[in-house]
């Protein structure tokens, strides 16, 4: 029998390629996504990349128990992919409550709905903000954890949550991967990042600028303590990131407990040097002016990626210049996302 994996979120950035992931390696996929920020039309994509339709997608909010409760009744789940959250830095000094309130309290409701239908298997998405601003990198799992904003708060509040929980429910087995940065998009050129408004996050914006959809690029800072005086960043391409998500899945039973680990690539990119991989990747030139830093942003953060090697004897594969082409190509052929 296929195992029954539910997603939330799963039509975002990260859920919609972590589900054409899991399709094409046989899973049944069910997706709860409340369409915060996301289209239904991603749906539709999924099915139409992975060659493969989902079991089901529900528009459900996972805060609402009794929604999210029938979704558990009505599919048997072996394991869930808990993506749904908001993740928007900025947004979260600004909202602070609704973020705790869609990251905190989703993952509570989403924890007494899993144990009511006795699901215990659980992989969680984390982030590397929770670092804070990193003293020395590459970061390991084991460096000092020090948020610097409510978003990055958030998310170590529910790894906190997490391993009470798994302290007292001793047969839950949860994975929590705290991502770098990541980019790109499917090679079919179907699936990609479709930001709401303005993209708070450099790839996207710098693919809209190539594409003529915004003037310039406003790189936040240049004097930063890197080899060019811009932020680095691990980015990392959102195919090995739903890569590692299937091959979290077959380890989430390799121990009982909470476990954390890094998902990046171990390299540091600067914003200068992005913009230049862009350029090349699609032939266009990005213009772009430097302005003063932004508030929270920190130097670099770069991974230390050793962990999931060896814990999985899995690594990423794909490089920057694979991120840029594939970001590029999405953009190209949906210059105005799905409304494209
Ligand atoms: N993209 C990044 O740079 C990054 C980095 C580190 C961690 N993460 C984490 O990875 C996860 C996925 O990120 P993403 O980039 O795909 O974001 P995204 O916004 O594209 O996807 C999140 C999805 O969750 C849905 N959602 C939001 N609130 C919901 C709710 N209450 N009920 C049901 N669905 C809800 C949204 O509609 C969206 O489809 C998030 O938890 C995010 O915090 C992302």
């Amino acid at each position: 029998m296929p195992e029954t994996v539910l997603v939330t979120g799963g039509a975002g950035f990260i859920g919609s390629h972590t589900c054409v992931e899991l399709l094409a390696h046989g899973y049944e996929v069910v997706v709860v996504d409340n369409h915060a920020n996301s289209s239904p039309h991603a749906l539709e994509r999924i099915a139409k990349t992975a060659g493969r339709p989902l079991a089901a997608a529900y528009q459900v909010d996972v805060r609402d128990r009794p929604a999210l409760s029938r979704v558990f009744a009505t599919h048997q789940v072996d394991a869930v992919i808990h993506f749904a959250a908001h993740k928007a830095v900025g947004e979260s000094v600004a909202l602070p409550v609704e973020y705790y309130d869609t990251n905190v309290g989703g993952t509570c409701a989403l924890l007494s709905v899993m144990h009511e239908h006795a699901v215990r298997r659980l992989v969680f998405s984390s982030s590397c903000s929770v670092y804070g601003d990193a003293r020395t990198v590459p970061l390991t799992e084991q460096s000092p954890v020090a948020p610097t904003n409510p978003y990055a708060r958030t998310k170590l509040t529910c790894e906190r949550i997490l391993e009470d929980v798994c302290a007292h429910l001793t047969d839950l087995k949860v994975l929590a991967l705290r991502y770098f940065n990541p980019v790109g998009a499917h090679p079919g050129g179907l699936l990609g990042e479709d930001p709401q408004g303005v993209p708070n996050n450099v790839m996207p914006y710098v693919a809209q600028v190539a594409v003529g959809r915004r003037e310039r690029l406003s790189v936040f800072g240049d004097d930063y303590p890197t080899p060019d005086g811009t932020g680095v960043r691990d980015y990392i391409h959102v195919m090995d990131v739903a890569e590692g998500h299937r091959v979290a899945l077959q380890h989430v039973d390799d121990r009982t407990g909470m476990r954390v680990f890094n998902l990046g690539t171990g390299t540091g990119t600067s914003v200068l040097q992005l913009v230049a991989a862009f350029g090349e990747a699609s032939g266009r030139p990005i213009p772009y002016q430097v302005v003063d830093r932004r508030p929270g942003d920190v130097a670099e953060l770069v991974a230390d990626a050793s962990a999931v090697a060896e814990a999985w004897n899995w690594t990423t594969t794909r490089d920057l210049a694979a991120m840029c082409r594939d970001a590029w190509r999405f953009q190209e052929l949906n210059p105005h996302g799905y409304a494209s």
